[in-house]
């Protein structure tokens, strides 16, 4: 498989001939069931509950962006959108088996692009600190850990989080 970026709107992922094509949409009400179930599968000791992500997508629907596979979908984003020039990327995830072919990165650039023409200047996330692989893609893109490290218990007792932040 390979991915090829066809504008900042749009992403397609090449597949056999006659098998659907991926791309990068905005997220509508309808895409809820899928984007818990992607949740749960990106963060299976601690998903957003179904109502949290409800509400999250009926108050930010700008902001999410979904990786579709025809009917299904493989991966999402959302942020907030800015608050004083400043936004916060509350969820990434790709479904397990197509991890590790550019998608999570496509997604990342789509929110940023949005991000970017809401002229916001800094974006921040946080992220598990052993999680490797996502602090990785955050560096390459130019994301600048916390100075002073994770911070301990972020996320409650024994939670702790590396915050990480990006100016644009
Ligand atoms: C983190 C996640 C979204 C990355 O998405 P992805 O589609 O697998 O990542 P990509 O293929 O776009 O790779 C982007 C970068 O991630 C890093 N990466 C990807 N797979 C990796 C691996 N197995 N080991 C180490 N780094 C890896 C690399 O830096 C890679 O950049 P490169 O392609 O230039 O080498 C995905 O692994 C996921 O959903 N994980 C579970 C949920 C999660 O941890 N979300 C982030 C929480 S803050």
């Amino acid at each position: 498989m390979s991915v090829n970026q066809v504008s900042a709107s749009q992403m397609s992922v090449s597949r056999a001939p006659g098998e659907t094509r991926l791309r990068i949409r905005a997220a509508g009400e309808e895409d809820l069931p899928h984007i818990v179930r992607l949740d749960a599968e990106a963060f299976p000791s601690d998903p957003y509950p179904y109502f949290v992500l409800r509400q999250l997508l009926a108050s930010f629907p700008d902001f999410v962006f979904v990786v579709a596979d025809g009917e299904d979908l493989v991966g999402y984003v959302l942020s907030t959108p800015p608050n004083a020039a400043h936004s916060w990327i509350l969820s990434l995830g790709i479904t397990p088996g197509l991890r590790g072919q550019g998608l999570g990165r496509q997604l990342m650039t789509r929110i940023l692009s949005r991000l970017r023409a809401e002229s916001v200047h800094s974006v921040s996330l946080s992220v598990e600190p052993g999680n490797d692989t996502a602090v990785a893609l955050y560096r390459s893109l130019g994301f600048l850990p916390d100075p002073g490290g994770p911070r301990p218990d972020y996320f409650g007792p024994g939670a702790h989080r590396l915050l990480m932040t990006l100016s644009l």
